[in-house]
């Protein structure tokens, strides 16, 4: 009979062991690591507390009576990442393939109880093979559990998801309603049904990677922001995340120290074309304006027109939203308006300063964008910066056309500082289309119509394709040389550090979902 520590030694070990030593084999041929190898990989080494490591399902039926695992296929606790709390639950791919029940719930949403009540973030690492089977509506109010905990907590605490292994049917809705979601590439997938139940349904023939792969969903769908080469990238990406934001909404991201230096940034001043048509690269702007090296681009392959992601200015967190002519002329379009609108409530929600770099020529035409509803979804990102209170700046390098210079944190919906280049175009449109419509009659009847509507773009050009008509009504707080606009942002960002801005009173707003 083993003696009370040598007990307690053989339940640690075998919780430790989850699925036993087989489970663990295949699991790592299939290029997958374990539960607490993941979390290993993202705490502070020796500083994770595991919470309920002995906790067993209650189920009977189907044999499962016979079937138990100490901590029943879900590792949770807390830990440190660079020595600030976080909160972790790693599903157990060796136990049940990692399939959720009554009590895996449980744990999980104890862990998430602890991580609102501490104001912390929480961290799932999701691989599981969904609702436990054997269990039936036990495992579904499980989930409804944790979708209820994870929409309490949204704009409270961060929430973030890594998927790194299956995520299939109900549990998709967890991550969905988390801040950011990474996949890894090759071992992980999402989705509402599978390959088999599309086959029947629809008829189409699509592998699980090609239906809801890491690469499927960080390009065509949108719903993961990170897709990473492999685990230990994943992790990796996860905590330098972290690094941006804050605990929870009460709290400031934090703020790395900075040495003032030469903040001149010659190169910016060549970097637009001489041709307004030209495209340029927007992550060269951001890269020169930002601390080097700190640009962590957020949705990097989807809605490529625009660009989002975290980055510091002189040790400060901001969130850096960016018009990409590079791609599409940098047109707002749905994918962008619903991209960029969610980043920018995620660093309102969590105090992050936004800056805006804004060069666009308008939203999309067209019957696809119009049919599937760019009027709402523009309205997505309109709304998102009218409701931000954080420190908000505006730097528009060229154009800033029609509805979309609205958008794009004009001064008009509460943006704090708003610059421009010289090269700022700040029009209801372009100088040729512009003056085809307003002097329709005039180019018809000239002599010489296409000499006359030369002379009209040109006068139309020179009267408004400059930041003067709005700098002269205060709606452009400065014109500025390029290569000063570090050394602007910089002390806007600093006078702008304690604002203090409030919404009116309300339950909450009505977003145009
Ligand atoms: N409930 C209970 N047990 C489950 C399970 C679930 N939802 N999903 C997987 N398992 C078990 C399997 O029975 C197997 O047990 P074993 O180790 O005792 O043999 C183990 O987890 C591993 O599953 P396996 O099918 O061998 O792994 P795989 O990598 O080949 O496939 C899945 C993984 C997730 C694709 C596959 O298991 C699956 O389709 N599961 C059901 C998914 C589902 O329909 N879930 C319910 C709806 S949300």
């Amino acid at each position: 009979k083993p003696t009370k520590p040598q007990l307690l030694a053989q339940k640690n070990a075998e919780a430790e062991l989850g699925g036993g030593q087989k489970r663990i084999d295949a699991q790592h041929a299939k290029g997958k690591l374990t539960a607490r190898e993941r979390i290993a990989l993202l705490v502070d080494e020796g500083s994770f507390e595991e919470i309920g490591k002995f906790v067993m399902h209650r189920t009977r039926d189907f044999g499962l009576d016979k079937e138990h695992y100490l901590g029943d296929g879900v590792v949770t606790g807390y830990g440190t990442v660079e020595g600030r709390l976080v909160y972790v639950f790693a599903q157990d791919f060796t136990v049940f393939g990692g399939a959720l029940s009554e009590t895996h719930a449980e744990k999980i949403c104890k862990l998430m109880d602890l991580a609102m009540q501490n104001g912390a973030p929480i961290i799932g690492l999701n691989d599981s093979g969904g609702a436990r089977i054997q269990e039936g509506v036990l495992s579904l109010a499980g989930y409804a559990d944790i979708f209820y905990r994870n929409t309490r907590a949204s704009g409270v605490i961060p929430q973030l998801s890594a998927i790194m292994g299956p995520c299939a049917g109900g549990a998709v809705y967890s991550p969905a309603i988390t801040d950011f979601i990474f996949m890894v590439e090759h071992t992980s997938y999402m989705f509402v049904t599978g390959p088999n139940v599309v086959k029947t349904v629809t008829h189409e023939n699509v592998t699980a990677e090609e239906l809801g792969g890491a690469s499927t969903h960080s390009t065509k769908s949108g719903v993961t922001h990170f897709a990473c080469e492999n685990e230990l990238a994943c992790i990796q990406q996860l905590k330098k995340l972290l690094s941006y934001i804050p605990q929870n909404c009460e709290d400031e991201p934090p703020m790395l120290p900075y040495e003032p230096a030469e903040e001149g940034r010659p190169t910016l001043s060549t970097i637009i074309p001489d041709n307004p048509n030209q495209p340029y690269d927007m992550r060269e702007v951001i890269e020169e304006l930002v601390d080097a090296g700190s640009f962590l681009e957020v949705h990097k392959n989807f809605a490529e027109n625009i660009v989002v992601g975290f980055a510091r200015i002189a040790g400060r967190s901001i969130g850096v939203v960016g018009n990409q002519p590079a791609v599409l002329a940098g047109v707002l379009d749905i994918h962008a308006s619903t991209k960029a609108a969610r980043f920018v409530r995620f660093c309102d929600s969590f105090n992050v300063p936004l800056l805006v770099l804004e060069d666009v020529p308008g939203f999309l035409p067209g019957t696809d964008q119009e049919w599937n509803g760019i009027i709402t979804n523009g309205a997505k990102l309109l709304y998102a910066f009218c409701e931000a209170t954080v420190p908000r700046v505006t730097v528009i390098t060229r154009k800033a056309y029609g509805g979309a210079y609205d958008v794009m944190n004009s001064k008009h919906i509460g943006a704090d500082m708003n610059f421009a280049w010289p090269s700022a175009e700040i029009a209801v449109m372009g100088a040729s289309g512009a003056a085809e419509i307003i002097f329709k009659r005039e180019i018809a009847e000239a002599e010489d119509p296409q000499a006359k509507l030369q002379e009209k773009v040109q006068e139309y050009t020179e009267k408004f394709a400059n930041p003067y008509r709005a700098a002269h009504r205060g709606y452009i707080d400065e014109v500025i040389m390029p290569d000063q606009t570090r050394q602007k942002l910089i002390r806007a960002f600093t006078m702008l550090e304690n604002k203090v801005a409030t919404l009116p009173r309300k339950k909450h707003g009505n977003i145009p979902l």
